[in-house]
C-alpha cells in the first residue's frame, strides 16, 4: 500500500479549503496585499492557491490539469514582492495555519514549506 500523504494526514480537501478561505479573508482586508490581487476574481485566486497546495501535498492534480506546470516564480513576476509583501503574506498564512489546529509536527512541516516558498517568491530587494 502506498504511504499516506500529508494531504490525507491533515484531513484532505476540507482542511485545505479552510486554510485558503481563512488566508484570503485576511488578504482581502490587508492594505499591503489586497491591491495586488485581481479584484474581480477573488474566488478564482482562492481556487488556484487551494488546488496548488492540495497537489503539492499529495492530493489531486487539479491545479496542473487546469494551469499546467506551476512555475510559481515566473507567475509571480508581474507582482512586486519585496520584504513588506512577503512578510504580509506570511503573517496572513500564519493566522490561517493557526486556525487549523494541526499537531505540532504537522504545523512544523506545513509552516517550514510556507516560509521557504515565500522567501523564494520575493523578487524585489530594498536596494533595487
Ligand atoms: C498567485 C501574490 C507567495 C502560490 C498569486 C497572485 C498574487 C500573488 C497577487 C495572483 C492571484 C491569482 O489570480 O491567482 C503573492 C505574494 C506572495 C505570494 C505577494 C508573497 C510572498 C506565494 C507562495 C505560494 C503562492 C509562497 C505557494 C506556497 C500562488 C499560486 C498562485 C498565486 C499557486 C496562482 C498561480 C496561477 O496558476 O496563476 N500570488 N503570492 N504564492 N500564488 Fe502567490
Amino acid at each position: 500500500p502506498s504511504a499516506r500523504t500529508f494531504y490525507q494526514e491533515v484531513g484532505g480537501a476540507p482542511t485545505f479549503a479552510r486554510l485558503v478561505a481563512h488566508f484570503y479573508a485576511g488578504v482581502r482586508r490587508d492594505p499591503v496585499l489586497a491591491p495586488l490581487y485581481p479584484q474581480d476574481d477573488w474566488a478564482g485566486a482562492e481556487a488556484r492557491l487551494r488546488t496548488f497546495l492540495e497537489q503539492y501535498w499529495g492530493g489531486p492534480t487539479t491545479y496542473s490539469d487546469a494551469r499546467g506546470h506551476p512555475r510559481l516564480r515566473m507567475r509571480h513576476a508581474p507582482f512586486a514582492i519585496g520584504p513588506a509583501e512577503r512578510d504580509a503574506w506570511l503573517r496572513n498564512m500564519r493566522a490561517a495555519v493557526d486556525s487549523l489546529e494541526l499537531t505540532p509536527e504537522q504545523d512544523a512541516t506545513l509552516w517550514g514549506y510556507m516560509e521557504m516558498a515565500a522567501r523564494s517568491m520575493q523578487n524585489r530587494w530594498p536596494d533595487d
